[in-house]
């Protein structure tokens, strides 16, 4: 299976429909992409700079600019050192941005992107596990505000994402798990097959990237701008982006997902919808991938008030995706705070 999916792709239909491609050589991709624009700036974390060599692709026409890693680019103060660099190079709307790093590189490329000259083509290289199955597929991109994460953003499809997985080689154990919580996020929404092979992540990995990315494009394509069907994407994501606020992003998002995927399956229990058996395998599943899966028990009062400020709540009531079963997701709608509490107590320690 792994090689078969070697140059192949999936189509992802949003604003325009563009090709996510799995590649074996990434550079050969990026050449081509280099050569169909005038002018290309490259965004990535310096540390993958130093580590990709990727000052070796700068030529006349591409640029490379080292980002600070992590959540520290995704700022308003860095965006506005971003404008700087477009204005500086004379980026012009027949010019293209390339992202290539994690999630946190893509989210910021594709917003400059999308801000710059109100906005110009971009590129998406993705070289964390988080980054291939989630954050460079789908169109959503943003920068954090101190009032939250993800708080201004825009959605901006790049033009391409080039999936080369031997990227993974070099990614630590703890962000190739935390992109596992992704994966596994996309097996309970979605498709039982994606836990199957969970198991033996490292060896079922390319097939693993795959049905994680049809997760998503096949909800992307009916919902682009999150009216409805795509929060199903938002499993474990409002506990999760609330306990990211608190802990001030030292966590990985992956993590604070996984510990936030327990709790919408404990809520999923307590309202009634999902089983025992499936919360307990949330548990076993995410804790193979050492991912956390509980949380301060004197947080909640806090946490309440994150989850109440996030931008998927809809007016004063909390909304959360829950499943009722692996592959059918619920809108639990009008949840109690006796109800959050419930679910919070058994992740809480
Ligand atoms: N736009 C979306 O739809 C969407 C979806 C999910 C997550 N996200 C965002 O994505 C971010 C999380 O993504 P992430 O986990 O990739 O985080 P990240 O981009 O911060 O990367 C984590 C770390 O891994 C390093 N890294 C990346 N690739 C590497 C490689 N191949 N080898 C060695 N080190 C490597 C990075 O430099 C960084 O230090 C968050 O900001 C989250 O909000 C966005």
């Amino acid at each position: 299976m792994s090689l078969e999916l070697q140059m192949k792709s999936i189509s992802i239909k949003a604003e325009r429909d563009y090709e996510i491609t799995f590649v074996e050589d990434w550079k050969k991709s990026f050449s081509e992409i280099a050569q169909s624009h005038a002018k290309v700036l490259i965004i990535a974390p310096s540390e993958l700079v130093t580590s990709f060599n990727l000052e070796s692709l700068k030529s006349s026409s591409v640029q490379v600019i080292a980002t600070p890693s992590g959540e520290a680019a995704k700022s308003p103060e860095y965006l506005l050192e971003m404008w700087e660099t477009c204005a500086t190079l004379g980026l012009t709307r027949s010019d293209a941005i390339v992202g290539i790093g994690g999630g946190s590189t893509t989210d910021l490329a594709g917003f400059v992107a999308a801000t710059w000259l109100r906005g110009i083509t971009w590129y998406a290289i993705p070289t964390s596990l988080a980054g291939m199955v989630d954050a460079a597929i789908g169109g959503k991109t943003g920068i954090n505000s101190a009032h939250g994460k993800n708080l201004i953003g825009a959605f901006n499809s790049p033009q391409s994402v080039i999936i080369d997985h031997s990227f993974l080689n070099s990614l630590s154990a703890r962000d190739f798990n935390a992109g596992m919580a992704e994966v596994v996020k996309a097996g309970f929404i979605d498709n039982p097959r994606i836990l199957e092979l969970a198991s033996k992540a490292k060896e079922n990995i390319i097939e693993l990237i795959w049905l994680s990315i049809e997760v998503k494009a096949k909800v992307v394509a009916v919902d682009f701008k999150e009216s409805k069907q795509r929060e199903i994407l938002n499993y474990g994501h409002t506990l999760g982006h609330a306990i990211e606020k608190l802990e001030s992003y030292k966590l990985r998002h992956g993590e604070a997902v996984a510990i936030g995927l327990v709790f919408a399956a404990e809520l999923s229990n307590v309202t009634g919808h999902l089983s025992s058996e499936i919360v307990s395998q949330h548990r076993d599943l995410l804790t193979r991938f050492d991912l956390p899966t509980t949380y301060k028990k004197g947080a909640f009062p806090a946490l309440l008030e994150l989850m109440a400020s996030d931008k998927k709540s809809r007016g004063a009531a909390l909304r959360f995706i829950g499943i009722s079963d692996i592959g059918k997701p619920v809108w639990l709608e009008n949840v109690t705070t006796d109800q959050i509490s419930t679910a919070y107590e058994r992740i809480a320690l």
